[in-house]
């Protein structure tokens, strides 16, 4: 081709090569959760005694929330796949703004530094690409434990009146059940004065081992995984030894890479109950699922199309509206997804129309025209779980594709790059 631009390798951003058409084969080994290790960090604030938490998967998204909690006087140990954080000598109440702005969980930590100093100042975290991510609920909530919160220039100070600066046990109604908010309530309110019960509270797993972390500490919490949540205040915590639950989002995202590529996969280990409406779905899309007490099995039959509306849990998963429209995409048949958690979590739309989808999108409501096959392309991931769409897709098309966006896949996929060329994908990683 005349003239033609040779792309270097070193003038492109850091992608994934990903050969398609690879069938997998074999077992597949799931890390401890994200959503559920970055909240059980911030618990760490709520003792003076070492907390040590198991199973903490190695994530960029891990190493920022160290970074903030090292800021604020938290000493953090990482041995193997194990922290120990010792929070006896917090000092400092306002982590820095560079760092809490590229992480929405720190946000979290304001509930446990209430709780154990009786004031904190954490920036705004900002929204992000699938939505606005306002705090209001988590605010409400603060204020109907006693907590006086203002915010002002994008950073949120709160501080606790009176002598005691313990916070007040309140009945708190959220207006969504907000992940969250459940979780910074939760934490501001097991030790304060008094019974707090939280209504339409976020039922989601990692809501719920944070509730046994703190109660293992001496909490006194009831309800978690419910609608409602019961805590006794009490005066102080201790440490603990504490093993994070398997990354349900993870373990959903390569069971859905065994459906697009049709192959027969392993996943452990994985908690069924955690994915029970991903499960339901896999199998009405065609594949056979077989549970056994570690993990998972995916056996692909004729992928169909299906419907999917995210939802709070125990509904299906909004962390997975991405990654499963990517195996739709491959169905036979029409399929409608709606995102109805985040206003703006459609954007992989346009980066699998690239690859040949057959996709129209009204609002939040994606149409899919399952096609025989997907190309190869160049593509990019907007956010994290888009970027794991992008991929599975990939693995899928026909010829070899170009996925950047690796930021945000190592937010929260530990080396899936090793994982997936370890059961037979043809997966390169350039820097
Ligand atoms: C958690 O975010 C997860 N992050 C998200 O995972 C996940 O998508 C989300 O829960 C929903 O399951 C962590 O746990 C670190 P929400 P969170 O508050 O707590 C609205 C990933 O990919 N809302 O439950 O921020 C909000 O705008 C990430 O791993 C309010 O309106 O989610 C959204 O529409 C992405 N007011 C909905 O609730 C508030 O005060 C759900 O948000 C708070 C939230």
């Amino acid at each position: 081709m005349p003239n033609a631009v040779q792309v270097s390798q070193q003038t492109l951003k850091p992608h994934l090569e990903i050969e398609g058409g690879c069938r997998l084969k074999g077992e597949i080994t799931v890390s401890g959760a994200k959503n559920s290790a970055l909240v059980l960090m911030t618990a760490s604030i709520l003792t003076n005694e070492p907390v040590r938490i198991e199973n903490v998967p190695e994530l960029s998204d891990i190493n920022v929330m160290a970074n903030i909690l090292l800021e604020i006087g938290v000493t953090v140990k990482r041995n193997s796949d194990a922290l120990t954080l010792n929070a006896a000598g917090i000092s400092q109440l306002n982590p820095p703004y560079e760092l809490v702005n590229s992480l929405r969980a720190s946000f979290f930590a304001i509930g446990p530094l209430l709780s154990r100093r009786g004031q904190a100042k954490i920036p705004l975290p900002g929204g992000c690409r699938i939505g606005a991510r306002p705090v209001l609920e988590h605010i409400r909530g603060l204020k109907a434990l006693g907590a006086v919160v203002s915010v002002e220039h994008g950073v949120v100070s709160a501080s606790v009146p009176g002598i005691s600066k313990r916070l007040k046990g309140a009945s708190i109604v959220l207006d969504c059940p907000s992940v969250g908010a459940t979780e910074t309530i939760l934490m501001a309110a097991v030790l304060a004065e008094g019974v707090t019960t939280i209504s339409n509270a976020a039922q989601e797993p990692e809501v719920q081992d944070l509730a046994r972390m703190l109660n293992e500490m001496g909490a006194q919490v009831v309800g978690a995984g419910g609608p409602t949540i019961t805590i006794k205040g009490v005066k102080q915590l201790h440490g603990t030894n504490y093993s994070v639950i398997p990354d349900r989002i993870e373990a959903g995202t390569f069971l859905v890479a065994a459906a697009i590529t049709r192959s027969k996969l392993r996943v452990s280990p994985v908690i069924p109950e955690h994915l029970s409406a991903v499960l339901q779905k896999l199998r009405d899309c065609g594949c056979q699922i077989q549970i056994d007490d570690e993990g998972v099995t995916l056996i692909p039959g004729e992928i169909v199309g299906v419907d999917i509306t995210t939802q709070p849990f125990p509904g299906f998963p909004t962390d997975l509206q991405a990654p499963f429209m990517a195996l739709l995409t491959t169905a036979k048949g029409t399929s409608v997804v709606t995102e109805k958690i985040f206003e703006n979590r459609l954007q992989h739309v346009a980066e699998l129309q690239r690859m040949g989808a057959s996709i129209k999108v009204q609002g939040n409501i994606a149409f899919i025209e399952g096609v025989p096959s997907l190309s190869a392309a160049p593509v990019s991931g907007s956010d994290l779980r888009a970027a794991a769409a992008m991929l599975l897709a990939s693995l899928a098309a026909n010829g070899t594709s170009r996925v950047e966006g690796l930021s945000h896949l190592d937010r929260g996929y530990a080396h899936i790059e090793m994982k997936l060329n370890s059961v037979g994908s043809h997966i390169l990683r350039h820097q």
